[in-house]
Parts: C-alpha cells; structure tokens; sequence
C-alpha cells in the first residue's frame, strides 16, 4: 500500500515537473546567446544527422557540449514510437480521422508525446498530414484522408497534444507527397488554389497549432525538389508567409541539392546527415557541403546563424534544455539489445485503454440487418446481426488469416501481411510487441459459451466448411499498403496498392461463408477504401470497417461486437465501386523516368469528385450507424460573430434504446460562381448522449472556413452571395439545412 502510495507520487512528481513552455522571442534570445559562441563547426553539427549508422536516434544531431546542447533526437513515427521496445502500438492517422473526435485525436497526440518523452526522444517524427489524393495511396493511411478540413484537425490536435508533454511535432510531409511510386523525383503540379485549399490546408492548421519542426517531402513540387523550393520554405514562401517560426528538416534523404542551394532555399537541417543512396549527404560534404558553402560566401553567416537560431529556438521553445530524459534506447539495436538500450518501458494502463478506445470509436458499422427477438422480461435480444446476445447463440466459426496474430518480428517496418492487419507497414508502423488478435479477444469472449470452429486462413473450402450453418460466422479480411522505402514489396504492391480489392482474396472468402451462413459478420481492416460488391448480400447481417487500428485490435472489436462499445466511427472517405469514382490514379509506369503528375481534379477529390460527377458511393463520406437512433431538430439557428464568424446551432436527441454517441457534421456550399466544390465539410462535433436525452450543439465556422483562395489577390477571400449549411449524420443523411 506504502509503496503503491510512493509509485503514484512519483508518477505526480513526474508530471508536475514537466516543463515551462518560453515565448519564441525569449528561445531565440537564449539561441541567439549560444549561437554566439559557436565555431561555424559546431553550427553546421546541429544542422547535420550523425549518419544513419551513427545515430541511436533514427536521426540524431551533434552535441556542442561545451556549450550543453545535447544532440537533439527524432524518432518515428505517427502511429507509435518505432525501432523501440516497450512502447504502445497507437490507432493508425486514418483511424484516428475516423473518430470524428477532437478529443481523441488530441488524447491520442498527448499519449505519443508521453511515451516519446519517456524515450528521451525531442523530436516526435509526426503527425503525418498528406491528403489521401488517392486511395490506394501507400501512406494514406498514416494521415487523416483525403478532405483536408478533417486533416488539418486531425493534425492541429495531434501536435497540441504532442508539444503539451515538451515533445516537439513535425509536421509532414511538405507537400503534395501522395504517391510511393516514383517518390524520390516525382513532380506534383499543382496550381495555387489547389496548394492553399487542399494540400497545404492542413500545414496552415499545424502553424495554428505552433509546431516547431516542418518536415520536407522527397518528391518535387512544380519542377522543384521540395526541399529545395524556395516557393514553399523560403522567406517569402508558404510556410514563412503563413508566421512558421520553426526549423525545416528533410525527409531522410530527401536532399538532392547542392548544400548552399537548399540551405538558400530555406530547409535548416538535414538528416540523417549522410548520403543513403536514395539522396542525401549534402551539408556533410567536403567540397559542395555546408561549411565550405559558409567559407565562400554562398551561404551567408548570417544565413547559417538563422538555421542554428531556428533549431534551438524550437528546442529552448518547449523548454526541452531543462529536466528533459536522455535518449535510454538504441534504434541501431531495435530488438533491445546492446548496452544502449536501458529497458524504460512508457507502456501504462490509461495508455492500453486509450487505444483501444480509440480502435473501437474508430470501428464504422456500415451495415447491421438486425433480427431480434424481445423476451417476456428484459432487453431486446439479438438472434441476427449486432450487438451479439451470447445466450442465442450456440454455434461460431471465426474464418480468416486477419483474425489471428501476426508475425511480431517480421522486420522492422513491418513489411509483412501473414495475419491482423493492425498498422501498415514502413516508417509509420510501430513496434507491434503486444498486439491483441481478433481471435484471442473473441476465444476470450466466448469463453466456451458456444460452440466453436476456426479457419484462420483464406482458404475458401476450409472456410466455407467451418462457417456452414453456424448461428454466427466472423470473416476477417484486410488490404495492407505502406512506404516505399527501399523499393520494397508486400505481396506484389510496392507501397501503393495495386488495386482496391481484399487481399488474399478475401472477397471471395466473404462470398463463400456468406453463401452457407445466414448470420455472417464481416470484418474488414483496411488501409483506405475497398471494394465490397457483396455487402447487399442477404446473409451478410452486418459489416464493421475497422480500419489499422493499433495494437488492441482484438479486445476494441469484441467490445463494438458484443455491444459494450456503441459503435460510432464514420468513413473519413467514400466507399465507391472503382477507382474510376474517385477521380485519381496512381502512376505506377513512366518511360521517361521520373513522372510529373498534375493535379487536374483540383480541389475535386473523394465525395467532391463524386458530386460533381453525380456518382453515389456504396456507402458515402462520414457514414456509420448505430445502436441506437438520432434524431435532430432546428430550425438551424446561425449567428454572425466577430469578423463576420458563424456560429450554428441545432440540438441532437438520442431517439432509440442504448446511450450512444452522434457525429453531427456540417458541410457547407459556398456561393454559386465561388468555384468551390458543391459542398464541403467544415465542422464537426461528438455527441455523447444518454436514451431520451438531448443536447443542443454549437458549431464554429471561422473566416477561412468561409474563404476561397483568390488567385488574383493572393489572399483569402469570402466570397460574395448565399452559403448553405447542411448538418446531418453522414453528408448525405443531411438533418437540418439553413443558410446565410
Ligand atoms: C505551381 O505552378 C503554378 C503554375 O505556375 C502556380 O500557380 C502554383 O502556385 C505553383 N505551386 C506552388 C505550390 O508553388
Ligand atoms: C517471422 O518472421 C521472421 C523474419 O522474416 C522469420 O525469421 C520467422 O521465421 C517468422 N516467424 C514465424 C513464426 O513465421
Ligand atoms: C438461418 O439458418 C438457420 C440454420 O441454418 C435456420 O435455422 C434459420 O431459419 C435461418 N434463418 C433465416 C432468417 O434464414
Ligand atoms: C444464405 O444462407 C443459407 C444457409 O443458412 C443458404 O441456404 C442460402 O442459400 C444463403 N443465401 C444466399 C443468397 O447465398
Ligand atoms: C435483412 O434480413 C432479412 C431476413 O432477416 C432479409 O429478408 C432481408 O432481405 C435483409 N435485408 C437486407 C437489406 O439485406
Ligand atoms: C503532366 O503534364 C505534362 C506537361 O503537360 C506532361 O508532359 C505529362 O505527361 C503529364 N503527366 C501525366 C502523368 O499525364
């Protein structure tokens, strides 16, 4: 008792300790006093990466410990720490979008700067922010999908979440980095509008935010390497003009240039310091490097005390220079060993349960086709579809090689699919050291109640033979993509994923239960969208699209399955037949080496593609169901506030049977002539409610929800004329309309 006493005091101490946060005049006065000091040696140090063999860090910098600057260490990644033990496997970015939940994305963005504190880590390499410009894009689902209003929010938390524990945020990746293939020399093309509304939308929101770091992405943008790209990190550039005051790192070899042009061109540092065949290794370089660039004056003193002044002001900023931990593990030895790795372990319960609240708030119902039957005394049972009622059923089969655990040390970017589908894979996976199978949290659900029988494979026979007249047959199938990296590939897809079909033929495995089962339950988790030409199947009564959810996949299922968890997530895309609806393609093959892709859709991407093309999806953005209804009532009310601000309200009531929570969103269509989509998402909020109870809602438009970019004076501009505001459930579930 004493000593539970003492454990939880110290773990007060820990927090009270924390850390004081300085204005960034006050740290670049503190850096600017070092800077001082320093010999031009010492300055290019901290603007250098160790070397990628070098680094205990994925990317660490040089110390000037005469001066006590420590090295400053950046660690992946978005979805939980990577190459380290002892740390929570976190929700996915699209999972988190999938919330709908300021609150989660913000207690999910403090939770990975605890453990990154506890690691010693400075710079947390996240969150990621790309717009998933297409859904088989292979590193869509480390960011918050394609609306860049849901991005910019889903980013604006997860960094005052992250820098509200002292860990500094990288905002990435900087910009218009939405493919795998070709990504080292891909061009983007994008027009103005199109970067100010929808690709660089979601860094403007991480300025909001404060973040102190901005990563630059491989591939160009216009012609021009991002890192290089004066347009976007120059003193006149995007960033800049929009009031950053943090420091540029380059994505790990994303450097092409020589030192003196991209220092020019704005970036700060760069990492991991040396060349690693993709890029890389400009600033270290004996002749075209940064010191000899300083020595001839093609980069300025003045210059080079500017991208000091940045790094440490962002460090002194967070006020990491003061009772922040050492870095206690070793990214070189990701397996924990070495006598660098010294076993911290940042796991804690509210950690675990977080996640697996998350997974389970992220969890859409996309379908349930409920039978039920109600007793003489009691609550309504459930003979078909969800929430299970364990007493009715007598016979289970869980089908699928997604329901079992996967290989936990496949390698270490997870570039593996041989079971659940919990992260995807490269630099943003995470640890995977505790991951919880749908299986087991089933098995443990069950606990013998019913008959089971098991075909954790894609075999069809086997598992049409197991689900064969069952009272409820679980199919599990999944659809996996990730980075890149060194042109690696995961069962035929080299980051982007070929197609949007189920992996290992996973639809026909849900075609084949479903033929013999007439209770079939399915499971998907996936990446982004997939095709389900089979959802209207009669037998199939209910549908879960679980996403990448982490590490407590299992148990965050079972709770939403068994009708512990009301289901509440909704679709942060559209679920449509073919590609084709979606309006974008990958560029898998270029003849002439590095492609240029033109973003001709603009500001059309996802359901605003679709709208503009009269295409209605299989199940449409920001749709998900429930366990109970809701009803909304006006009329809308909206109020002009300051600088001509809206504010709209309306009241939700929970109408049905269970406690539940709403997602009321509100999308907006701008004046006729505005040139703006038909109607784009601008709000959000969760409703928790209790049965019969209601609540009225107040959602904020500020200016720039209200503004279009105006390319002719290069400014935010409200458009003249009538916005219509929707609010609804989905946006199509539209409830209440208004407008002014
Ligand atoms: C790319 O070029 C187009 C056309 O010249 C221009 O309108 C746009 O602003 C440029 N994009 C960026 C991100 O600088
Ligand atoms: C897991 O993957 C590793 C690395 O590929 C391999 O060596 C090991 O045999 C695998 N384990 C199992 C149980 O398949
Ligand atoms: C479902 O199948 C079971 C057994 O195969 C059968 O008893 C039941 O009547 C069927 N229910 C429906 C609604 O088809
Ligand atoms: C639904 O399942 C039952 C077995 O319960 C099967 O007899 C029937 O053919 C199935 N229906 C379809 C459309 O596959
Ligand atoms: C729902 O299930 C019933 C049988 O319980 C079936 O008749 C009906 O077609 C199903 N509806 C849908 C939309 O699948
Ligand atoms: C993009 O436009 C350029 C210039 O018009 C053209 O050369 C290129 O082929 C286009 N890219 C694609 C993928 O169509």
């Amino acid at each position: 008792m004493i000593l539970a006493t003492l454990l939880l005091s110290f773990q007060l101490l820990g927090r009270a300790e924390a850390f004081v946060q300085r204005s960034w005049d006050e740290s670049y006065a503190l850096a600017n006093a070092k800077i001082a000091q320093m010999t031009v040696d010492e300055k290019v140090g901290i603007l250098t990466g160790v070397g990628q063999f070098n680094s205990r860090c994925v990317g660490d910098t040089h110390p000037v410990d005469r001066l006590g600057i420590p090295s400053i260490c950046f660690q992946d990644g978005p979805a939980g720490l990577r190459l380290v033990k002892g740390v929570t496997g976190f929700p996915s970015g699209i999972n988190t979008a999938s919330t709908f939940s300021r609150r989660l994305m913000r207690a999910r963005g403090v939770a990975l700067g605890e453990e990154s504190r506890g690691k010693g880590v400075n710079v947390f390499l996240g969150p990621a922010m790309d717009i998933m410009r297409n859904p088989k894009a292979g590193r869509g689902w480390e960011s918050f999908g394609p609306d860049p209003f849901l991005t910019g929010e889903g980013s604006y938390e997860t960094i005052i979440g992250v820098q509200s524990t002292g860990v500094q945020a990288c905002a990435k990746h900087f910009v218009a980095n939405n493919q795998e293939h070709w990504r080292y020399g891909v061009t983007s093309n994008l027009d103005e509008r199109t970067m100010w509304e929808v690709y660089g939308w979601p860094f403007l929101r991480s300025i909001d935010a404060d973040v102190t770091s901005v990563m630059c992405a491989y591939n160009r943008v216009n012609g021009t390497s991002s890192c290089g790209n004066s347009d976007l990190l120059g003193p006149k550039g995007f960033l800049r003009e929009n009031g950053f005051k943090g420091f540029v790192v380059s994505d790990w070899g994303a450097t092409h240039d020589a030192a003196k042009d991209v220092a020019n061109a704005g970036l700060e540092m760069e990492q991991p310091g040396d060349w690693i065949v993709i890029g890389g290794g400009d600033f270290n370089n004996l002749i075209t490097g940064l010191k000899p660039a300083v020595k001839s004056g093609a980069v300025t003193t003045d210059r080079l005390n500017e991208m000091v002044g940045r790094v440490l002001a962002a460090f002194y900023h967070l006020g990491q220079d003061s009772g922040f931990p050492a870095v206690n593990f070793d990214a070189q030895h990701s397996d924990g060993s070495g006598s660098k790795n010294l076993h911290v372990s940042v796991r804690s319960d509210a950690h675990t349960a977080l996640v697996r609240e998350i997974a389970s708030a992220s969890a859409v119902l996309l379908k349930n086709n409920r039978t039920t039957f109600l007793p003489a005394a009691g609550a309504k049972e459930t003979i078909r579809g969800l929430p299970i009622t364990k007493s009715r059923i007598r016979t289970m089969a869980i089908i699928g090689q997604d329901a079992k655990m996967p290989n936990l040390s496949c390698n270490d970017l997870n570039e593996c699919n041989d079971g659940t589908m919990s992260v995807g894979w490269g630099s943003g996976s995470n640890s995977l050291e505790f991951v919880v199978p749908p299986v087991d949290a089933l098995m443990s659900e069950n606990a013998g109640a019913a008959t089971l029988a098991t075909s954790l494979s894609n075999d069809l026979n086997a598992g049409a033979n197991a689900a064969r007249d069952k009272d409820v047959a679980f199919v599990f199938a999944n659809a996996m993509s990730g980075e890149l990296g060194f042109y690696s590939v995961v069962v035929g897809n080299m980051g982007d994923r070929n197609d949007l079909d189920l992996w290992f033929k996973g639809g026909s495995l849900i075609e084949r239960v479903a033929a013999v089962c007439n209770n079939t339950i399915v499971v998907i988790h996936s990446v982004g969208p997939v095709v389900m030409p089979w959802s209207s199947h009669p037998n199939i009564t209910a549908i879960v699209y679980a996403g990448a959810p982490g590490e407590m996949t299992g148990p965050s299922l079972v709770d939403v399955l068994y009708g512990r968890y009301n289901p509440r997530g909704r679709l942060p895309f559209s679920i449509a037949d073919k590609e084709a609806d979606f309006g974008t393609s990958i560029v898998y093959n270029s003849l002439s080496g590095f492609p240029e892709i033109n973003y001709t859709e603009k500001l059309l991407l996802d359901y605003r593609y679709m709208d503009a093309n009269g295409i209605t999806p299989r199940f449409e953005f920001g749709f998900g169901l429930s366990y109970t209804t809701f009803a909304y009532s006006g009329p809308l009310s909206i109020a002009s506030g300051a600088s001509g601000t809206r504010a709209i309200t309306f009241t939700v009531t929970n109408s049905g049977e269970v406690p539940g929570t709403e997602i009321a969103q509100l999308y907006l269509a701008f004046p006729a002539g505005a040139g703006e989509p038909q109607r784009v998402l601008r709000g959000f909020e969760e409703v928790p409610l209790g049965v019969g109870e209601s609540r009225s809602v107040t959602i904020a438009l500020g200016q720039r929800d209200m503004s279009i970019w105006d390319v002719v004076r290069h400014a935010w501009v409200v458009p003249p004329g009538t916005f219509t505001v929707t609010v609804g459930a989905s946006i199509n579930d539209v409830r209440l309309t208004g407008t002014f």
